[in-house]
């Protein structure tokens, strides 16, 4: 069978991927037009002539402004509606959506309106469709600890729906260590630690974010491989990376997919994963990501089978689900 043909049909678990990274222009244009909130561009050409990035800032200040248009609970159902409709097409059975409260409430939109319109749609899909997710919580790391507190605080409310917390947005001068603090505490509340490190960061954010955040799973985590004995310590925590092919070649992580290091990550045993990341503004959704780097390196049907086994073996899910998944993508790939 033709890889394209495997990647299509192979069930699959996302890992990363940051709700309002899937705003798709259509979207947005649809919402700010209810809302009365003027978007900066005439139409959706022009606005996706604006996704030309240098680095992960440039795309960061375009991802803010295109979220400036969620006021309502509806408008949150509606986004995280559209990116669970797009995704089962692809075959995703399970999603680990990351979500920025900082984000609307720093533009004064409450914490609750933001949940309850991203996990009502959640709990629609695990209803009708049986897709299983979970939601992390990010922290802004270009806001100060304090914000960080206090959004710890007002999750504390609707901790029995939030599983993890991650960290994002502009890593290089925002080391991890910056977060220690506000990690311990969101530990002791009970959530999962997690964060992205070296995606434009050094090594160094990433051997704090394992050694001080105590992270169990690294987002992107790429600059690792400019440091052997880091890889050595991943590889002996059993952390798993959420690597994001066209992420990574959109902010230029990454000049060109053939360059892209994910097979060698796996050469040398590190437990990586594909994502999408922000798939509205990078260009694809998973299967377009796994499309993409399965044709430039190329991968081989081995290879996918080990990318998409990692990333429900290293999914948050609860023991009983996970084995669930997993004999049934053992299924699958014995079928074909
Ligand atoms: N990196 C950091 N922060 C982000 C990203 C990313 O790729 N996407 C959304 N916030
Ligand atoms: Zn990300």
């Amino acid at each position: 069978m033709e890889i394209k043909d495997f990647i299509t049909k192979i069930p699959k678990a996302e890992l990363h991927l940051h709700i309002e990274g899937s705003f798709e222009p259509q979207l947005m244009f649809e919402i700010a037009k209810r809302n009365g909130v003027d978007i900066p561009y005439q139409s959706v050409d022009e606005l996706k002539q604006a996704y030309e990035f240098d680095c992960l800032q440039d795309f960061l200040d375009i991802y803010y402004q295109g979220a400036n248009v969620l006021l309502h609970e509806v408008d949150f159902y509606d986004l995280t509606k559209a990116y669970l409709d797009r995704v089962i097409l692809d075959n995703v059975k399970h999603v680990e959506i990351m979500f920025d409260p900082q984000t609307h409430t720093e533009r004064g939109v409450s914490f609750d309106v933001v949940i309850n319109g991203i996990k009502r749609a959640c709990s629609e899909f695990e209803q009708n469709h049986g897709m299983t997710s979970i939601l992390i919580m990010s922290f802004l790391r270009h806001l100060s600890e304090e914000s960080a507190f206090a959004t710890l605080k007002s999750s504390l409310p609707y901790k029995h729906w939030i599983k993890a917390v991650g960290l994002d947005s502009s890593e290089k001068g925002n080391p991890p260590s910056k977060f220690q603090r506000v990690f311990e505490a969101a530990v002791s509340e009970g959530y999962i630690p997690l964060a992205h490190a070296g995606e434009e960061g050094p090594p160094e954010y990433i051997w704090e974010a394992i050694d001080l955040l105590k992270i169990h799973r690294i987002d992107h985590g790429n600059r690792c491989l400019e440091d052997d004995k880091l890889v050595d310590e991943i590889i002996k925590r059993d952390l798993a990376l959420t690597v994001c092919p066209l992420s990574n070649t959109a902010l230029q992580v990454v000049k060109n997919m053939k360059d892209h290091p994910i097979k060698m990550m796996l050469q040398k045993g590190l437990k990586a994963t594909i994502n999408s990341d922000d798939p509205a503004y990078f260009g694809g959704y998973m299967n377009d990501n796994f499309n993409a780097i399965a044709q430039a390196l190329p991968l081989t049907k081995d290879d996918v089978y080990t990318l998409v086994h990692n990333s429900f073996a290293y999914s948050l899910l609860d023991e009983e689900t996970k084995a669930d998944y997993l004999n049934k993508l053992a299924d699958f790939n014995e079928k074909f």
